[in-house]
């Protein structure tokens, strides 16, 4: 009888020695995963294949199951998610010490290498790039906006426009329910397309309901399969594993083409010595780069400009003060702008304690140790993929007081000013922070204030749609209607 043969008799003919060889199985898988090359920081289990997703189970995403765990186990936690390890880091002191204070090693992004590689087709966008080419790139992009006037008179005027034509629409529907998030999604779409294309589009143009198909078609949450086959390439052999990949890949070329197409029709009328925008800069810099994240970007701003409406329907007299506050230091015979900014804390304000609350980039975006590396004494491995809970900073009880709460007062100071306490990230923190902060802060106070001045925002159903958002790429509101009713 081969050894084989006689351990299949034994178990076969002993419960217990069944039982005992898979507890001590259990043991040694438990004590590998600790002592794997150094201490690792606590967490749930792990077995094989699932990893720690068990401990994640039960919850509508699994990534909503990282602050129970994250309670139990502390602000720097290590699991495994499936076969890919994953480093969870919560509240300030941890967050700033990774992102700020350890920034060279906690600035890079996951290699998901079926993703990356499409984009190198389209040459490296910055999201998802690493190393010299997202430096690169990004000083490229941030001196860009500041070269095409973000945050200066430029920018603003291309907002403003975009502003009174979304005021406009809205006002020819005045009192019916309206689906909000779609409408923003064109304005936002267009403020984008000014900025970086140089032209918008009609609301009711064939060209943006056709990006609006592709950017629906892109935010739609991974089928399970496709995110399996990033964790484990090699299930790419099997063909159901490799239809959905390609279908998710081929999802994102369309909106690739969308913009290599408004960069060419650019190049047909381009002048070195005026830079009119974006891509004029790109010619001029010689540089051939379709990149997608600054329609991600605008579909992020769309997503908090509708949280900001959503706010404002659970919270009337919020509402009420932003509005008398702009009726007192505005009027409503011209639109707010933003050197109205200085004079409307309270308005501002509120727009940060909607950016606090909603927290629409609740989790960041991934980092990553690509090359593995000590912090706090642990040992992580090479490829630990890092996800920061931005929310568990912006509820830290130590951070805020009564963070529970949504209060805009908390913003503003005893000199009347308005404040931002360092716990306040919701576009980030370190290297990798978001490029289009400053944009996007722009669109959300001039959309925002303009919207109160010109309209009371009453909900369209008896009961109020739920502040639980439902997390996909973003953190988003439930679907909801809502009705603009004239002041
Ligand atoms: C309210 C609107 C927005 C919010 C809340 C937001 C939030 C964020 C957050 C939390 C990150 C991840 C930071 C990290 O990984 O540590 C991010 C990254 C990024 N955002 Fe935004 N964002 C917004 C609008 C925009 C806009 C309008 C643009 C483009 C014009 C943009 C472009 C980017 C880019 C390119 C990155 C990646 C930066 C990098 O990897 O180096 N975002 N954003």
């Amino acid at each position: 009888m081969s050894v084989i043969e006689q351990l299949i008799s034994t178990f076969s003919s002993d419960p217990t020695t069944v039982c005992i060889f898979v507890a001590v199985f259990i043991v040694v898988l438990l004590w590998r995963r600790r002592s794997s090359g150094g201490r690792l920081p606590p967490g749930p289990p792990s077995y094989p294949i699932v990893g720690s997703y068990l401990s994640l189970r039960g919850t509508a995403n699994p990534f909503e199951g990282f602050e129970p765990l994250a309670e139990k186990y502390g602000d720097v936690m290590f699991l495994k998610f499936f076969r890919a390890p994953m480093l969870v880091l919560s509240g300030y002191e941890t967050v700033h010490e990774a992102l700020v204070k350890n920034a060279d090693m906690f600035s890079d992004r996951p290699d998901f290498t079926a993703t990356v590689k499409l984009f190198k087709d389209y040459g490296d966008g910055i999201v998802w790039n690493n190393g010299a080419s997202w430096r690169e790139l990004r000083k490229f992009a941030l001196q860009g906006m500041r070269e095409i006037g973000v945050g200066r008179q430029g920018v603003e005027e291309k907002i403003q426009e975009e502003v009174t034509l979304f005021v406009a629409s809205l006002a020819k529907e005045e009192g019916q329910p309206i689906e909000f998030k779609r409408r923003a999604m064109k304005a936002t779409n267009n403020v984008i397309s000014s900025v970086v294309f140089g032209r918008r589009f009609e609301y009711d143009d064939p060209k943006m309901s056709e990006l609006l198909k592709f950017l629906d078609d892109l935010f739609k949450p991974q089928p399970a399969l496709a995110n399996l086959a990033n964790l484990f390439p090699w299930l790419a052999v099997l063909p159901p594993v490799k239809k959905v990949q390609n279908e998710g890949l081929e999802r994102i070329v369309p909106v690739l083409d969308f913009i290599r197409d408004r960069i060419s029709e650019r190049q047909e009328t381009f002048d070195k010595d005026i830079i009119r925008d974006f891509v004029d800069l790109y010619h001029a810099k010689r540089r051939d780069n379709a990149d997608e994240s600054v329609f991600r970007g605008a579909e992020t701003t769309a997503t908090s400009l509708t949280w900001h409406v959503l706010y404002m329907l659970h919270y009337p007299d919020v509402q009420k003060k932003c509005q008398l506050e702009i009726d007192r230091e505005v009027g409503r015979g011209r639109p707010v702008t933003l050197a109205d900014k200085a004079s409307l804390p309270y308005t501002e304000a509120t727009v940060m304690e909607v950016l606090r609350m909603s927290n629409t980039g609740v989790l960041a975006l991934p980092h990553a140790l690509n090359q593995g590396g000590e912090f706090r004494g642990y040992t992580l491995p090479p490829a630990t993929m890092v996800m920061v809970n931005l929310r568990s900073v912006h509820m830290q009880p130590d951070k805020w007081d009564k963070p529970e709460v949504f209060n805009p007062q908390r913003f503003i100071g005893p000199d009347g000013h308005v404040t931002r306490p360092p716990a306040f990230m919701p576009f980030g923190l370190g290297p990798r922070s978001c490029t289009g902060e400053m944009l996007a802060k722009q669109e959300l106070f001039l959309f925002f204030a303009n919207l109160l001045q010109r309209f009371h925002l009453k909900p369209a159903t008896p009961e109020l749609t739920s502040l639980k958002g439902v997390m996909g790429l973003v953190n988003s509101p439930q679907p909801f209607e809502v009705k603009f009713v004239a002041r």
